[in-house]
């Protein structure tokens, strides 16, 4: 994870960033690889219900902790296991599953997708927020290049490459931060 000074520079308004990317009031959702929970609290207010997975422990007490601080909220429940996991940890479909910063990251991207399919309602979206594929020194924040190593970056065509493969469709991209998209998929059935 990465340091919190530069993260909240970066992601100054998450919870637009959650609207742009069509999370909507009411809707069951899963954070999925959550991390120290940026996006997690945000989550919590339009959501009827969150789930927060993260395989890190030390980052998911991070983001209990965040959440705490900021009033706590009952509709949300962390769970720590692997994202592959997906399938079996929720008792029911969900409306929305957002991957942040996390994708790249992934080993077998078209088997994630496939997961989250699953565990999708039809109609329900997958959205991605992703690095963009430039390279790491043209994307400073704070005065740093910051984010995965170049090499590790997805560019938008790829990142619909590996999820339609898993049986979602992409629905819409909106670039979400100077840095990144947010590609939207859905479950059609
Ligand atoms: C860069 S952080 C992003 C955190 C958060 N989504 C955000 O944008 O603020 C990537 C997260 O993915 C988690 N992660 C990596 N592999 C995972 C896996 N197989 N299952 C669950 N979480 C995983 C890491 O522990 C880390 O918290």
């Amino acid at each position: 994870m990465p340091d919190p000074g530069w993260w909240e520079a970066l992601w100054p308004d998450p919870a637009r960033v959650l609207r742009d990317i069509g999370v909507t009031s009411g809707s069951d959702v899963v954070d999925l690889c959550c991390g120290d929970g940026w996006f997690t609290f945000p989550l919590s207010r339009p959501a009827r219900s969150v789930v927060a997975i993260d395989i890190d422990a030390a980052l998911l007490e991070m983001a209990k902790i965040r959440m705490a601080e900021r009033g706590g909220a009952p509709n949300c429940t962390f769970i720590e296991a692997d994202a592959y996991e997906i399938v079996g940890l929720l008792n029911a479909p969900v409306d929305y599953v957002l991957l942040a910063n996390a994708f790249h990251g992934v080993p077998d991207r078209p088997r994630l997708a496939e997961a989250v399919h699953d565990v999708l309602r039809p109609g329900g979206l997958f959205g991605i927020v992703n690095w963009h594929a430039t390279p790491r020194e043209q994307t400073p924040v704070l005065g740093q290049p910051r984010g995965p190593a170049t090499e590790l970056r997805m560019t938008l065509e790829q990142t619909i490459a590996s999820v339609e493969s898993g049986g979602l469709k992409f629905s819409k991209n909106v670039d979400v931060s100077p840095y990144h998209y947010g590609a939207v998929f859905e479950r059609l059935r």
